[in-house]
């Protein structure tokens, strides 16, 4: 407003809502009804700006709407002289003080968008116009961060690919957002993941299974587990879909997205009765679990599983303590949530356990120290074991993803645990040459320990996505595992082979001028060693 503006009391009849802006920001604003009971209270306060010419609002939409419900006779109003063509520009310009939903911010983007057009590849910093053009656009959008200007784009243009501009679901993602159901990144990452998982069906068959001798992957549930004979498995070190937490795009049938916590508590029960027939009697089954925030309150998951394992007759012999260094944020009131338990379970009191490994270990750099005996012990590392407590960053799947992509899919996983959980549980309760089972194989986090560590692995993941993965990382990661405590004892159990006598010499011979190569070598020639590296994935798969 500006001190030549004259203000002059209308009769809100006489005016007219603006049509664009209605279709711009169809809800109401989250304050409408403090915006209300203020005009209520001391009445209009900032007047309303109309078109003189036309009567249309420029700029009041919603203190008229309130003037009507309230039915004020008369309110204040400035009149602007505009032109039609400038009528939709400056009336949405004219609206950044509101608070804007998602889909009205994606309303305005596109609005301002059309208006302001500049074509993809177009250099506006060579065209004067174009870089006025530019401006104007800019400054128009100057309310909204770029990086939300960006997600929210980047997500349209997903839900637009995924269900079409017009579908019901396009408006259910918009909608799960304004309600607050999720987050931008969440949202974000969840369709991209779609997107992602449906690019793969196109290359990766329904049913994906990896057989090798060591190695075994299956594609299917594990509450069936009929490949596995009763009582032939060493340990079992597994992490469950968290309740609610996750979808791993297996349908509606996958655990963790029942209806009821009682409901997933009872289909793991039946899972880990499977597990409980493959088990030997001396053997250990270790599970990693998480509570979920829902309502406002934990549920107390891991409370009530430990209570049906008990029932199901385990014993519960030791609750050890993943902290992870960099949690994610906790939200509501009260702490971020950086640690997760990690039970231990087992069939009786006489079960296999060495633990003299922390106490030997030495670590040529002395980054590391374990166990209790050492002079002085660090306390940060990633298998630093004293008082029950695992202390980790949490893992990151960036490199396994890369590779992926050189294989021509995308991994769409998230929620791997790092490699030091199998470490801690495969090195305290298994051999050389024992058997690990991971019934929730994901990535096969569990099965690159086992095969790094001359164990044997089964695997069973309903996704035939993280079956290649893991087809992809233990293959890969086999080759330059930096750390084996066993190194004197590897090489008894072998990697995956043919019967002996199938392999030719040429071929003997190559594999014996090929080595592993070590990540700093990878880092220094990094294309040449990342062709080295394939032929000798292929070699050894040829084994
Ligand atoms: C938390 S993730 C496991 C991640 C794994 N620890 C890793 O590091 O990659 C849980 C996995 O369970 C799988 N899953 C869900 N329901 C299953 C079922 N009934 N049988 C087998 N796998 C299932 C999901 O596809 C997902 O990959």
């Amino acid at each position: 407003m500006s001190p030549k503006d004259t203000v002059v009391k209308v009769n809100p009849s006489m005016l007219i809502l603006n049509e664009k802006k209605q279709e711009i920001y169809q809800n109401k604003p989250t304050n409408y009804d403090e915006i209300k009971k203020n005009i209520e209270e001391q009445g209009i306060i900032t007047p309303l700006l109309v078109n003189k010419k036309t009567n249309v609002i420029i700029d009041g939409n919603v203190r008229l709407l309130i003037a009507m419900e309230l039915g004020l006779k008369e309110v204040p109003v400035i009149y602007k002289e505009l032109v039609e063509k400038e009528m939709d520009i400056k009336s949405v310009s004219a609206n950044q003080q509101r608070i804007k939903s998602y889909s009205e911010i994606l309303k305005e983007i596109e609005f301002f968008e059309q208006h302001y057009k500049i074509k993809k590849g177009q250099r506006t910093d060579l065209d004067p116009e174009l870089k006025k053009i530019k401006e104007n656009r800019d400054t128009a959008l100057k309310g909204i961060s770029r990086t939300t200007r960006e997600k929210v784009k980047a997500i349209a243009t997903l839900a637009e690919d995924l269900y079409g501009k017009e579908s019901e679901s396009f408006k259910g993602v918009f909608n799960s957002l304004d309600n607050q159901k999720t987050t931008l990144n969440g949202l974000y990452q969840h369709l991209l993941d779609l997107t992602q998982r449906k690019q793969n069906t196109k290359v990766i068959p329904l049913r994906y299974e990896v057989i090798k001798e060591n190695t075994k992957i299956y594609n299917h549930s594990s509450d069936d587990m009929h490949e596995v004979e009763s009582g032939s498995i060493n340990a079992i070190i597994t992490s469950p879909p968290y309740y609610k937490m996750k979808e791993y795009g297996n349908g509606e049938n996958e655990l963790g997205q029942e209806r009821e916590i009682e409901e997933y508590l009872l289909n793991m029960r039946d899972i880990f009765r499977e597990c409980y027939r493959v088990l030997r009697d001396d053997g250990s089954l270790f599970v990693n679990i998480n509570d979920c925030v829902l309502g406002g309150r934990y549920q107390a998951i891991p409370h009530f599983f430990v209570l049906h394992m008990l029932e199901q007759g385990w014993v519960l012999n030791d609750e050890i303590l993943w902290i992870k260094n960099n949690p994610t944020y906790t939200r509501g009131k009260r702490s971020v949530r950086s640690h997760e338990p990690i039970f231990h379970f087992v069939k009786s009191s006489d079960f296999y356990y060495n633990d003299s490994w922390l106490k030997d270990l030495t670590d040529k750099e002395d980054r590391i120290s374990y166990g209790i005996n050492k002079p002085n012990p660090k306390v940060k590392s990633g298998l630093d074991f004293r008082n029950g407590i695992l202390s980790t960053n949490v893992s990151s799947t960036s490199d396994l993803r890369k590779k992926c992509k050189e294989e021509g899919f995308y991994l769409t996983h998230s929620a791997t645990f790092p490699i030091d959980v199998p470490s801690i549980c495969g090195l305290l309760t298994t051999r050389v040459g024992d058997t690990i089972l991971d019934p929730f194989a994901g990535t096969s986090t569990v099965g690159l320990f086992a095969r790094s560590n001359n164990r044997k692995f089964i695997g069973y993941d309903l996704n035939p996505e993280f079956v290649k993965a893991s087809e992809v990382r233990i293959g890969g990661h086999l080759l330059y595992w930096p750390f084996s405590p066993f190194e004197k004892e590897l090489s008894t159990v072998p990697v995956d082979n043919e019967p002996e006598g199938k392999v030719s010499s040429e071929y003997e011979i190559l594999l014996s001028y090929m080595k592993p190569i070590s990540p700093n070598q990878r880092k220094s020639f990094s294309n040449f060693t990342k062709t080295y590296d394939r032929c000798f994935r292929t070699i050894q798969k040829m084994r």
